[in-house]
């Protein structure tokens, strides 16, 4: 063993200089912390100029096999991003007997096993805390501390971009068209945010969530996904009169069955819940389990420094582990392949605006409608007229999606209702 932990950084651009910048500023107390010093010694970096200011101080390539095939780096750090090549990346680094650290959510989600496996035959570590939630601890506590733990469910707000648009719509009474402009003018979301407004970020990051809490395989195909689009500002205030607020949550939930359910949807929340006050661009993930209980991991989802502090954090831990001659100590910890259950088969409450004809006996047609498919009402409020038509604002209770999609096909059959304007599922343990 060498008195040193050499670090190969693929990837120098934002999160990548952040990692340096931490690296360099905290290497002394790093060094206390793992009992050797932990530097940077090649980077792999195309940008010319970049790789120009770089140079200066480390080993710049734009060849992947420098970094590969070099004897002496201990671990490798992929912050390139995105799909490929940073999968090829990772597998090969695996594969050359190197230690990775990662912050992609793309590769995890989608190769997670074939990785974990590289990782497991080579004795060697895989970290990717930063690939959830940015600088907020969420894999390794699921992991180790909450590891004695069963866990029954995972909740969470991981996508900064869509709860920054949602808080704005909800305090400063804002369309969708406007906050989102507002979010790409601040440089929150992408130039093309479809990932971020269509849930399929948060898809990734809750598929790599529910994976480790479940113990069982669950990649983003697995996840049911709707975004935020079709969003109005009219639902959100309702909402927040029927004392809730609209958030996008990740959903990850094991039912008494043993089986999991998986989603990313729109989701009215009572507004004392926790992640009920979880506003502007943080995040956090609540996570309930048998012995400890309820327990939420508050912070900032993205940026920079950050998503620096989680990915240096696993470095740190890596280095750890090479110094005790202990890397692979926690590998993959999928070991069983629960029961995915289809959205049809969850349940929960639901809130539903529709339009209606203003003439006697309506409301007793609609409770009729709702009654015949099982679905039990616990409020129908009537709201003001809409183009002649009246706007009712109905809550269920506990409802299975088969039988809500059941009731929505008769109402819209019917001649008394206009159209149904909105359904939105509620998380309300007072209503199941
Ligand atoms: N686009 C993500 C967000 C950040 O808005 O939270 C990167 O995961």
């Amino acid at each position: 063993m060498d008195n040193v932990v050499n670090v190969g950084l693929l990837g120098a651009g934002t999160v990548g200089g952040g990692v340096i910048l931490v690296l360099e500023k905290n290497a002394a107390d790093i060094e206390k912390k793992v009992g050797m010093p932990v530097r940077i010694t090649k980077i792999l970096e195309r940008n010319p100029q970049l790789a120009v200011e770089l140079g200066q101080k480390y080993q710049i390539t734009d060849k992947i096999e420098d970094i590969l095939e070099d004897p002496d780096l201990d671990i490798v750090v992929e912050l390139i991003g995105r799909e490929h090549p940073a999968k090829e990346f990772i597998a090969e680094a695996l594969r050359h007997g190197k230690n990775v650290v990662t912050a992609n959510k793309d590769v995890l989600a989608k190769h997670g096993k074939e990785l974990f496996e590289l990782a497991s035959q080579n004795q060697v570590d895989f970290m990717f805390e930063a690939s959830v939630g940015g600088g907020i601890p969420i894999i390794r506590p699921l992991k180790s501390c909450l590891a004695a733990n069963k866990i029954t469910s995972v909740m969470g707000i991981v996508n900064g971009t869509t709860n920054y648009m949602l808080t704005k719509m909800s305090a400063e009474h804002l369309d969708f068209a406007d906050v989102l402009k507002e979010a790409q003018d601040k440089g929150y979301a992408e130039s093309d945010p479809t990932a971020d407004i269509g849930g399929l970020d948060a898809a990734r990051k809750i598929a790599i969530l529910a994976s480790i809490a479940f113990n069982t395989r669950v990649v983003l195909e697995d996840v049911h996904v709707e975004g935020i689009e079709n969003l109005t500002l009219r639902d959100i205030d309702y909402a927040n009169e029927l004392g809730y607020v609209v958030k996008l949550l990740a959903i990850a939930k094991r039912d008494e069955k043993d089986g999991i359910s998986v989603r990313v949807h729109p989701t009215m929340l009572p507004s004392d819940h926790p992640l009920a006050k979880v506003n502007d661009v943080y995040n956090a993930v609540y996570v309930t389990g048998d012995a400890v209980g309820d327990t939420m991991f508050f912070g900032r989802g993205a940026g920079r420094m950050p998503t620096a502090s989680a990915v240096c954090g696993d470095i740190v831990d890596v280095a750890r582990n090479i110094r005790h001659g202990s890397t692979g100590r926690i590998s993959c910890t999928c070991y069983d392949e629960k029961h995915l259950c289809t959205i049809e088969n969850i349940t929960s409450p639901c809130y539903i605006r529709l339009h209606v004809h203003d003439k006697p006996g309506v409301l007793a047609g609609i409770a009729a409608a709702f009654g015949a498919q099982n679905v039990s009402l616990k409020n129908v409020v009537q709201k003001a007229k809409v183009n002649g038509f009246s706007e009712l604002v109905v809550i269920t209770y506990d409802v299975s999606e088969f039988n809500l999609r059941m009731a929505i096909q008769t109402l819209r059959a019917l001649p008394i209702v206009e159209k149904i304007c909105s359904v939105i599922r509620v998380e309300d343990d007072n209503l199941d």
